[in-house]
């Protein structure tokens, strides 16, 4: 809840401070009628105003700043819109950025593109095994590589029309008896079933904020069994992709029809995910930290 700030009276208050609390109701003193002694009575205003200077300071830092950044946070939702919608628009052409180096790539070799994927393919199909739920599937590109040794398979993105794609790989894979498509935020969907034995998350975490980071991995331990494991992909940050994009923020990202998008992007370098393993308390460990992609495993501690 936003604190409620209120004007406070100049008589009472020297200096005019302002009143800052997290809920309603006074927390000071009404009844002054003790303070009889008029110079007593200065001390006390006086002490009074330091202290009310105190916690106007204590709040600026602990209620205001945390305040004003979930509101920079939520400014997020509406990029968050436009990426959802444009990740529905992309689902025919995603999968040209792993088979041709193409569309938003901000590396130019495609050849390096097709190299780091055979490495990524090679990692999801040792990796992903028992009941897996792909995060954030799109397309589902993984899933030819790692289905065959799994026993059920979640698939989950916001996009109908990613899911629609994933869903004829699904048939011509002739996998439909053990996979299950599910259209929703992940965030928001609640899970009947949560005791997934892996977790693959490709190309997802990135596009969170770092609040809904933190909302992420809760949920990810929530779903897990307790031996659970998970397989993160994203892409790189290096020199070579600091000379095109900033490391993380609002990136316009382009449709082959020049159709224009905002999307929120991190991008990930061996320190971050260091970072997130202590933050989230997980062992994880570096699969492959590659010119374009960057690939970790990870297990609850
Ligand atoms: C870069 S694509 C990655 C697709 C796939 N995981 C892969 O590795 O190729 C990102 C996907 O995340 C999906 N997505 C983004 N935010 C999501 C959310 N909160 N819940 C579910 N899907 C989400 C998008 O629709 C998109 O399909």
């Amino acid at each position: 809840m936003l604190p409620v700030c209120t004007p406070l009276s100049p008589q009472v208050y020297p200096g005019g401070f302002r009143r800052c609390k997290p809920t309603g109701g006074s927390v000071y003193p009404k009844d002054r009628r003790w303070i009889s002694n008029p110079s007593l009575k200065r001390k006390f205003v006086t002490v009074q105003g330091e202290f009310y200077k105190i916690i106007d300071v204590v709040w600026r830092k602990t209620c205001f700043l945390p305040c004003l950044w979930q509101m920079l946070d939520t400014v997020n939702s509406d990029i968050k819109a436009s990426m959802f919608e444009y990740y529905n628009e992309r689902a025919k052409e995603y999968e040209e950025l792993y088979t041709l180096g193409k569309g938003p790539a901000s590396i130019p070799d495609p050849e390096a593109y097709k190299r780091e994927v055979n490495i990524l393919a090679g990692i999801a199909g040792e990796f992903c095994y028992g009941s897996v739920i792909d995060i954030a599937c799109g397309t589902g590109f993984w899933l030819p590589y790692y289905v065959r040794q799994c026993s059920q398979v979640t698939l989950i993105d916001q996009s109908a029309k990613m899911l629609s794609v994933c869903k004829e790989k699904v048939s011509s894979l002739e996998v439909q008896d053990k996979c299950n498509l599910v259209c929703d935020d992940f965030l928001a969907h609640q899970f009947n079933v949560a005791n997934f034995d892996c977790a693959l998350m490709g190309f997802f975490i990135s596009h969170l904020s770092q609040k809904e980071e933190q909302e992420f991995f809760e949920k990810l331990k929530s779903i897990l069994k307790p031996s659970g494991k998970f397989l993160i992909f994203d892409s790189t940050w290096n020199e070579e992709r600091a000379r095109t994009r900033e490391k993380q923020g609002k990136h316009q990202r382009k449709l082959n029809n020049g159709r224009a998008f905002d999307i929120y992007k991190r991008y990930f370098e061996k320190d971050d995910i260091i970072r997130m393993g202590k933050q989230y308390r997980l062992t994880l460990s570096l699969g492959h930290v590659g010119r374009i992609f960057i690939a970790a495993t990870g297990k609850l501690k």
